[in-house]
């Protein structure tokens, strides 16, 4: 039988009691293959790899190590809400390693979209494979591969993710608890794994994170525009009402400025670009029609709070012909 297929009589999980059954089946699994040995897992906070970590945390304790590159690329309160949750609520041995200004010296002056995303792709390998080789005894990796990674693996995929095996460090095995799952399941498990609902239902992020949204090279001064921008975004998106309608939303800001008025004085500026999408699998994406008012509320909140803006656009193009990041 193919490990990697799922099976045609596999129920799909959508409620809880199945989700149980799934974790218990998974926690006996994943006891069975790798005893009392020690497991490695990059923990981004992302559906899929929080999932595998509550999972492995139940299944394994303490002989679950996750370690959580922070690469300055990822959303406000993110890291925050990993250390939170992980180390605090659910005791988990979790390795925080802080490497923004390492990530972000390495991008200075990068201005090609590929050639950012493969530094911090591969600036991402080697930070992981530094602190596995600090570890001594991990002999298993665990990693939150997904049915559709398996389904889609291929050039386009390669060309998506961040991460990827440590490429020079010997594992026994892998451990890959959630690979025959769909998205959907994932989030029922989760669920059920206790993980809160900000984690289990997040918008898709890129693994490349808030880098390419700051378009062109990266400086720590846009960046921060955009972190600012976008969390204010996902806030009023969220009293809205909106976040569980639209599939993706963020904001951009490009490598360019305008001119402004403030208190009659002339500003040039950086602007802010919101982008809000739907679509079913990201090949193409329509654009939501965002109340007026709400809006209204989101300009206003972010030309107010965010200094160093003086505009803000709503990007009503829809893929094709836009993609639905800008870079
Ligand atoms: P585009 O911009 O191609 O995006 O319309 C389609 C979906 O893919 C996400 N995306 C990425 N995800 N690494 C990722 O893991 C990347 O480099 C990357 N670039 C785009 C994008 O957010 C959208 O959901």
């Amino acid at each position: 039988m193919d490990a990697n297929r799922r099976p045609d009589t596999m129920e799909r999980i959508t409620t809880p009691e199945l989700a149980k059954a799934f974790i218990d089946e998974q926690i006996a699994a994943v006891k069975a293959q790798v005893g009392d040995k020690k497991v490695l897992l990059a923990l981004s906070g992302g559906v899929d790899s929080s999932v595998v970590a509550a999972l492995l945390i139940k299944a394994i304790g303490k002989n679950l190590v996750c370690v959580h590159v922070n690469h300055g690329l990822l959303r406000k309160g993110e890291p925050e809400q990993v250390i939170e949750v992980f180390r605090n609520q659910m005791d988990a041995n979790l390795i925080y390693v802080d490497a923004v200004d390492r990530f972000l010296d390495k991008l200075a002056g990068v201005a090609e979209p590929e050639r950012k995303r493969k530094i911090i792709g591969e600036e991402f390998i080697r930070v992981f494979e530094e602190e596995a080789r600090k570890l001594s005894g991990v002999d298993f990796l665990a990693q939150g591969t997904i049915y559709p990674d398996i389904l889609e693996s291929g050039p386009v995929k390669a060309h998506h993710n961040v991460g990827g095996l440590p490429e020079d460090i010997h594992f026994e095995g892998l451990v890959e608890p959630i690979k025959l799952l769909f998205k959907d399941e994932v989030r029922v498990v989760g669920k059920e794994l206790g993980l809160p609902d900000n984690m289990v239902y997040r918008q898709p992020f890129p693994g490349p994170g808030l880098g390419v949204r700051c378009t062109g090279a990266i400086t720590r001064d846009r960046l921060e525009l955009v972190r600012e921008s976008d969390a204010i975004l996902r806030e009023e998106f969220d009293k809205a009402g909106l976040a569980g309608k639209v599939w993706q939303y963020f904001t951009i800001v490009p490598d360019c400025k305008s001119v402004g008025v403030k208190d009659n004085l002339r500003t040039v500026e950086n602007f802010v670009v919101i982008r809000a999408v739907n679509t079913r699998d990201a090949m193409s994406a329509t654009i939501e029609e965002i109340p007026y008012p709400v809006l209204n509320t989101i300009v206003k909140r972010i030309i107010t709070e965010v200094p160093g803006v003086n505009r803000v656009l709503y990007d009503l193009t829809p893929k094709p012909t836009g993609t639905i990041e800008w870079e």
